[in-house]
């Protein structure tokens, strides 16, 4: 009796921990099925302004008795959304390209008339924040898990996300067991994200890099929107970031990333702006030849720490006015001590474009290098393969021979 007693109180006692801890929730379809899947814990750090021209700062957490009245699911979209207390709401919108799905924003809405929260609050709207997660490429039919927190700072509100674990799509009403691990989880390695195929993500010998190589984008540069383009970029490009102990790389998004600039007689500038980094380079026409001079890189890392890193001392990809830099191999630069630079199939032009195409390019030397031994390897192939076909005739030859002979 006693015993029994003590086990329900220890169940009672496992549910509540359970409860006051994480937020869990089940979001069914149209058909009653399971679509969506969530358990997590945010933090929200909100200041606002109280009576007297002052402003005071809240701490709460998302509390686990939430409603999922607003969240749905699609086959490219799915929203979590969660109300909670007097009118606040917290939602995340998922997408999905077929193969992965990524979380495209948070979207909090707090009530300041909510005196229980917000008390002496000077105001009594209904304030709405976006925030933008990294929460990306989580393979289809996997769980995203992220033990490491998440901070996501805002101008008024600050969210920390951990212990999270969604799935913004699932299939045939049952939760996977596959588990897309964040890259903070992982043990220090130069990786973003990696499939497991168990329930736990076992921390394994060190993984390779998994990154694909990066799309190619092509970027241009008009003066105007009246006026021929100026600047001529194609490169697929990917960054390599060393914060701490932790190096991380990071692709660039070609059909994510829009692109500005300037041109001038001496310098030209392009920009791409992406979700995850922004890219400025910075091109100099010594008179006969053009070079990159200078590169700067802001963004944040899958962890959500900044970085920003820059170089204004460069001389790359130098090329005659007038023609193309080209290289079409795959090329590291030491940009900084912390930044890297990798490109792939990349071609510039960043003066004197005509009638919008590039002029003649000037290759790299690795390029030229490559062009030049398929050649020597083509013929060496050839040249094997008919020395190959000598010896085994001789060898039928004399075999025939023999065997004629001892008849
Ligand atoms: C509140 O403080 C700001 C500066 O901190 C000042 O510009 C503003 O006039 C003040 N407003 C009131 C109502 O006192
Ligand atoms: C979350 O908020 C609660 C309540 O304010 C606090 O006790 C806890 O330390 C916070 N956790 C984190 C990770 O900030
Ligand atoms: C905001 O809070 C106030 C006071 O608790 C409540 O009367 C009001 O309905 C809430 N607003 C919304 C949109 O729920
Ligand atoms: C971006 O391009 C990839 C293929 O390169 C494609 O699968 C994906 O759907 C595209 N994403 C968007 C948002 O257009
Ligand atoms: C909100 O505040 C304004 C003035 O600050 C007031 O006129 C209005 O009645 C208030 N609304 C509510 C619902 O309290
Ligand atoms: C958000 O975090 C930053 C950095 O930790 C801090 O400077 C800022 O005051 C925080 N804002 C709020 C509303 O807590
Ligand atoms: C999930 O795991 C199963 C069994 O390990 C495997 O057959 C399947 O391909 C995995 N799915 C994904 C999307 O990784
Ligand atoms: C571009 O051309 C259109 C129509 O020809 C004109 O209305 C517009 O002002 C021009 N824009 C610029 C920046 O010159
Ligand atoms: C490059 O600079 C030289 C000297 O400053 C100038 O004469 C030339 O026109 C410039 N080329 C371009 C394409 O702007
Ligand atoms: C370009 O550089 C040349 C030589 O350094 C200088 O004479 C010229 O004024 C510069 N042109 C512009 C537009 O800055
Ligand atoms: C990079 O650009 C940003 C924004 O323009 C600037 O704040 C930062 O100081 C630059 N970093 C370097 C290293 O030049
Ligand atoms: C960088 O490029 C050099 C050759 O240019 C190569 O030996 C090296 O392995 C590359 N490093 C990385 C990290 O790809």
């Amino acid at each position: 009796m006693n015993r029994h007693a003590a086990f329900v109180l220890l169940l009672a006692f496992g549910i509540v921990f359970q409860l006051s801890h994480c937020t869990e929730v089940n979001v069914t379809g149209k058909d009653g099925k399971l679509c969506l899947y969530a358990n997590l814990m945010v933090n929200f750090t909100i200041s606002y302004e109280i009576t007297g021209n002052k402003s005071a700062i809240v701490e709460f957490e998302l509390p686990n008795n939430t409603t999922t009245t607003g969240s749905e699911c699609d086959a490219k979209s799915s929203t979590l959304k969660l109300n909670f207390g007097e009118g606040h709401s917290w939602s995340v919108n998922f997408t999905t390209n077929g193969a992965m799905y990524q979380a495209d924003s948070i979207i909090f809405s707090y009530n300041l008339s909510d005196a229980t929260v917000f008390p002496k609050s000077a105001l009594n709207d209904t304030i709405t924040v976006i925030a933008k997660p990294h929460i990306t490429d989580v393979g289809m039919d996997t769980c995203y898990s992220c033990n490491s927190k998440e901070m996501i700072e805002g101008d008024s509100v600050n969210q920390t996300l951990w212990n999270v674990l969604i799935q913004a799509f699932v299939s045939n009403g049952t939760k996977s067991a596959n588990i897309t691990t964040c890259a903070a989880d992982l043990p220090t390695t130069p990786t973003t994200t990696a499939t497991t195929t168990s329930p736990a993500p076992p921390p394994t010998t060190t993984p390779t890099p998994t990154l694909p190589t990066p799309a190619t984008g092509k970027y241009s540069v008009k003066p105007d929107e009246n006026s021929t383009v100026c600047l001529l970029a194609t490169f697929g490009l990917r960054i390599g970031v060393m914060q701490g102990k932790k190096y991380q790389e990071i692709n660039l998004e070609p059909n994510a990333t829009k692109s500005s600039g300037s041109c001038g007689v001496n310098s030209s500038e392009l920009v791409l702006v992406s979700n995850s980094m922004t890219i400025m380079f910075t091109f100099a026409n010594d008179t006969k030849k053009f070079r990159l001079q200078a590169l700067n890189v802001t963004g944040s890392t899958s962890s959500g720490i900044a970085f920003s890193e820059g170089n204004t001392n460069l001389s790359l990809w130098e090329a005659a006015v007038g023609s193309s830099y080209m290289c079409n191999k795959e090329q590291n630069y030491t940009i900084t001590s912390f930044l890297t630079l990798y490109t792939f199939n990349l071609q510039v032009q960043p003066f004197g474009v005509k009638k919008g195409i590039f002029s003649t390019a000037e290759e790299c030397f690795l390029d030229s290098d490559l062009s030049f031994l398929v050649p020597i390897a083509v013929g060496v192939a050839l040249s094997f393969l008919i020395i190959l076909v000598l010896i085994s005739y001789l060898i039928g030859r004399r075999k025939s021979r023999t065997g004629y002979q001892s008849v």
